[in-house]
């Protein structure tokens, strides 16, 4: 049996590769959803990868994962450090939660520093650039046959 995890990415991550190169590398959303179909492939997972500038969208989407999803990935971009909604949403989501940055959110600013989803997250990774998403699949497939 192959289990389901939903990749959900918050705003302005559809312009990587084009933004702030320095800090979140060259490589594109597409690429990141490429490399993560492969890993989950590899790991015997089945992946569905989201992104939204939209808040209410990205809720819709960890709603709907109640239903259907083992899992969520999530990359809650500057939603991270504002949104009690999410976190909110997240709280109605029964499986394991993993939290992605690409860049170490402790490294930079103080507003980075405090992220409201960690606090129903089960893992965060942070810093390892967009190597992170494959991380975190990995560590879903074991969380999810565990
Ligand atoms: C980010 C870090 C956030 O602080 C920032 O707002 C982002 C991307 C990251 O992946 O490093 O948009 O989540």
């Amino acid at each position: 049996m192959s289990w389901l995890i939903n990749i959900i990415n918050g705003p302005n991550l559809n312009f990587l590769g084009k933004r702030e190169p320095e800090l979140y590398g060259k490589k594109t959303l597409k690429d990141v959803e490429k490399s993560c179909l492969e890993t989950a492939k590899d790991n015997n997972l089945k992946i569905k990868f989201f992104q939204s500038n939209a808040e209410h969208d990205l809720i819709d989407w960890i709603h709907s994962s109640r239903e259907e999803a083992n899992g969520i990935i999530i990359n809650p971009a500057a939603f991270s450090h504002t949104s009690i909604a999410i976190l909110d949403a997240l709280t109605l989501f029964e499986g394991p939660i993993i939290e992605v940055h690409i860049s170490n959110i402790h490294k930079r600013e103080n507003f980075r520093h405090h992220s409201y989803v960690s606090q129903k997250a089960t893992a965060v990774i942070a810093g390892f650039g967009i190597d992170g998403y494959n991380i975190a699949i990995r560590k879903m497939a074991d969380l999810c046959s565990s």
